[in-house]
C-alpha cells in the first residue's frame, strides 16, 4: 500500500493509475478503523481496479470540540488494518494540506431539508462539515466508485446529494450495509469508548430497531416508539431521537405506512458517547 500525505502526490499518481485503465474505489473515513470499514475496502476491491481510502479527522463536521478531541485516533493498526485487507493507496492528509486556506474558506454547499431534521437538527453545522470534507477529497481522488456504511444514513443521503450538487453525475455512490457485532449493536469508532458496562447495554438501540421492524402491522409506531423510549431511558440512555421516516427523502412519518420504504432511526447517549443507529423497515401488509 502506498501512502500519501501531500494532495499533489496523491493527485499525481492517481493521474497515472487512471492513465493505465484502472477505475478508483473511494472508501472516505475518518480513522480509527473497524470491520464495518474493511468491509467497505472489500466491496470496493471487488469493484475497482485502484481502492483508495483517506484517514483525516475532519475538524469541521464536529459541533462538539469535545468530540472532536476525544475522537479515537489509531493510524498504525489503521494501516495494518488496510495493507491486509489489500487496500491499494492510503491517503493521509493534514488540516493544512485539506484546507490550505484555513477551515472557514472551504466551498459550502447546501442541502436543505436534510441539515434541518434528525442529525442535522442534533449537530447544527455537521452536515456542512461533510459536505465540505467530501466534496474536497471527491476534487483530489476523482473516484468512480464512492463507498459509504449505511449505518449513516443520513450522512449517506447527504453525500448522494453532493455528488448532484457538485455535478458528478458519472461517480456511483455505493452504499454498504452495516457491519454489526454478535449482539447486534452497529460497529463504530466510538464504540471504543464505552465502559465495559455500557457496551453491555449498547445493543438495545438495535433491539429497538428490530422491535420497530417487527411491530410493523400490528402496533402503532408511537406506541413502539414510547416502548423504545421507556426502555433505553430505564437502562440509563438519554434518548434523542426514536423515529420512522421515509427512507427515499428522510420525511418523518407519524406511523407504518404502507407501500413506502420506511426506516427507523435511532440516536441516544450512553455517558458522553452519542450513538445513531438505523434499520430498513419493510413495507409489509398492515
Ligand atoms: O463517516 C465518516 O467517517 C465521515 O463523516 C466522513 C464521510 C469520512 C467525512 O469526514
Amino acid at each position: 500500500m502506498v501512502i500519501f500525505k501531500h494532495v499533489k502526490d496523491v493527485k499525481e499518481y492517481i493521474a497515472m493509475q487512471k492513465k493505465a485503465a484502472r477505475t478508483v474505489g473511494f472508501v472516505p473515513t475518518m480513522g480509527a478503523l473497524h470491520e464495518g470499514h474493511i468491509s467497505l475496502i472489500d466491496t470496493a476491491k471487488a469493484e475497482s481496479s485502484l481502492v483508495i481510502c483517506s484517514i483525516f479527522v475532519n475538524p469541521t463536521q464536529f459541533n462538539d470540540k469535545e468530540d472532536f478531541e476525544k475522537y479515537p485516533v489509531s493510524t498504525e493498526q489503521d494501516i495494518e488494518m488496510l495493507v491486509n485487507a489489500g487496500c491499494d493507496v492510503l491517503f493521509l492528509p493534514s488540516v493544512a494540506e485539506m484546507y490550505p486556506g484555513g477551515t472557514d474558506k472551504i466551498k459550502e454547499y447546501d442541502f436543505g431539508y436534510l441539515e434541518t431534521v434528525l442529525e442535522g437538527a442534533q449537530r447544527p453545522g455537521h452536515f456542512r462539515g461533510v459536505g465540505q470534507v467530501v466534496g474536497r477529497l471527491l476534487e483530489i481522488v476523482e473516484p468512480e466508485y464512492l463507498y459509504l456504511g449505511q449505518k449513516d444514513f443520513q450522512q449517506c443521503m447527504v453525500i448522494t446529494r453532493l455528488a448532484e450538487l457538485t455535478g458528478l453525475r458519472d461517480l456511483k455512490v455505493v452504499i454498504c450495509p452495516t457491519m454489526r457485532e454478535a449482539d447486534g449493536l452497529a460497529m463504530s469508532s466510538r464504540n471504543r469508548r464505552l465502559t465495559d458496562p455500557q457496551r453491555a447495554i449498547a445493543a438495545i438501540i438495535y433491539q429497538c430497531l428490530v422491535s420497530i421492524e417487527s411491530k410493523q402491522g400490528n402496533t402503532p409506531f408511537n406506541v413502539v416508539r414510547k416502548e423504545c423510549e421507556d426502555l433505553m431511558t430505564a437502562k440509563g440512555f438519554v434518548v434523542e431521537y426514536v423515529t420512522l421516516a421515509d427512507a427515499t427523502n428522510l420525511k418523518l412519518l407519524d406511523n407504518y405506512k404502507k407501500d413506502t420504504p420506511m426506516v427507523a432511526l435511532i440516536a441516544a447517549k450512553i455517558g458522553e458517547i452519542r450513538l445513531i443507529d438505523n434499520l430498513l423497515v419493510g413495507s409489509r401488509e398492515s
